[in-house]
């Protein structure tokens, strides 16, 4: 008890000591507060100046690194855009019109004639051919073919850029190839020609080029196969006088090639729907956030003004457009295959049984 209360003598005078010194020092303090508090007040303004300083700083690097690619990509040419400039063409619009200045010749008088980027995106058999020339029939537009059926122009992104690049800037060479007034110009891109494969890369080289995309696509894909199959027969047998054509231009040319018949495996039948089903939808997906439209070859042999909804879309004037292109499987499905009970067997039930009544003899 006793040293208990020692203790706490000795603390308390600790204490006192302890206050007596803060005094003392508060004392001491207060002889010169006149100096050194706004001393302290300085340095924190300061550091708080310097900190604010450092944030706007990192924050507009970021926002420079973020943009610096596009910059790049953009300046060049941005700068030979200038002075085409038309106040007449929409803000929203200004990323889709483009002055390309061609490396192979000059586009003289039409230096500002704005040009238009599209690719039409379909699949094999499915219309594309025939409205690339009906396009083509348009006197401001090109459209240069199935460029990348060559393969070693889509074996890495770093040549399908280069491909496009080349296209976009006027400098590629097809029986397409307008005059240096073209006003649109593109190319006939089939989905599974590295389209797909690389598509998120493509969606982005589209929205930095301004680059529309026209899908068109096949709604009967039974009709679509059937058009496969008699190609691929075609193109062994060699039907019009030793040459294979997968377009014709004559009624009698047609009728030849739609004399084939083929004998429709079940199960390669539904694989091939369910596949050609599947990249068409996810084309459609991963391209959901391009400028694009969206045409079905039924649709267009249905009512050719479709196209026209095409060129509202490019913003070129309305023309009529021609094809020579004669269509070559016109009567019913079930006169155009060989097994028909099998197929429709193997349809009938599933999602794909609409195909079996698809018609192709509707023609505007
Ligand atoms: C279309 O082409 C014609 C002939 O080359 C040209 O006179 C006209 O200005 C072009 N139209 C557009 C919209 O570029
Ligand atoms: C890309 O493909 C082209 C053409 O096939 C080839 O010459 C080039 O070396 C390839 N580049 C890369 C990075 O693979
Ligand atoms: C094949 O050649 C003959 C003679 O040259 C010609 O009369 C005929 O029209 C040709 N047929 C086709 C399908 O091209
Ligand atoms: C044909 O297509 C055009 C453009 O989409 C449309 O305005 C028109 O109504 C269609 N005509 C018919 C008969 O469907
Ligand atoms: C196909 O057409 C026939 C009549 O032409 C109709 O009875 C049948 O329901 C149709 N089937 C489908 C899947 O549309």
């Amino acid at each position: 008890m006793e040293e208990a209360g020692r203790e706490r003598d000795r603390t308390v005078a600790v204490v006192v000591e302890d206050t007596s010194a803060a005094t003392k020092d508060a004392a001491a303090v207060s002889t010169k507060p006149a100096k050194r508090y706004p001393l302290a007040l300085w340095v924190a303004i300061l550091g708080l100046i310097m900190l604010v300083g450092v944030y706007i700083f990192s924050l507009s690097l970021k926002q420079n690194g973020m943009l610096f690619g596009l910059m790049q990509a953009n300046m060049i040419e941005k700068e030979r855009e200038k002075p085409c400039h038309d106040p007449r063409i929409p803000d929203a619009e200004i990323p889709y019109v483009h002055y390309p200045t061609p490396n192979t010749y000059d586009r003289e008088e039409c230096v500002c004639t704005g040009v238009r980027f599209f690719a039409i995106l379909s699949m094999q058999r499915s219309g594309s051919g025939w409205v690339e020339t009906l396009l083509n029939s348009h006197p401001n537009i090109s459209s240069n073919g199935e460029i990348f059926s060559v393969k070693e122009r889509r074996s890495n992104i770093t040549a399908i850029t280069k491909t496009l690049d080349k296209l976009y800037n006027l400098d590629w060479y097809s029986s397409a190839a307008k005059n240096e007034c073209t006003a649109a110009v593109g190319l006939k891109w089939m989905l599974n020609q590295g389209l797909m494969k690389n598509h998120q890369e493509m969606v982005r080289y589209f929205n930095r080029r301004g680059v529309s995309a026209i899908f068109l696509l096949r709604r009967n894909l039974l009709q679509r196969y059937v058009s496969i199959l008699a190609n691929a027969h075609d193109s062994a047998m060699k039907q019009l006088n030793g040459t294979h054509k997968a377009h014709v231009h004559s009624k009698d040319e047609a009728e030849i090639l739609a004399q084939y018949k083929p004998t429709i495996d079940r199960k390669m039948l539904i694989t091939e729907l369910k596949r050609s089903d599947k990249l068409a939808s996810d084309a459609l997906v991963n391209f959901k956030n391009t400028r694009h439209i969206v045409l079905y070859y039924e649709d267009v042999v249905r009512n050719r003004t479709k196209l026209m909804d095409v060129l509202d879309f490019l913003r070129m004037p309305k023309r009529k457009l021609s094809s020579r292109h004669v269509k070559i499987h016109t009567k019913q499905l079930c006169d155009h295959i060989d097994n028909w009970a099998d197929v429709n067997n193997a349809l009938m039930g599933t999602r794909f049984e609409s195909f079996l009544n698809g018609s192709s003899r509707r023609r505007s």
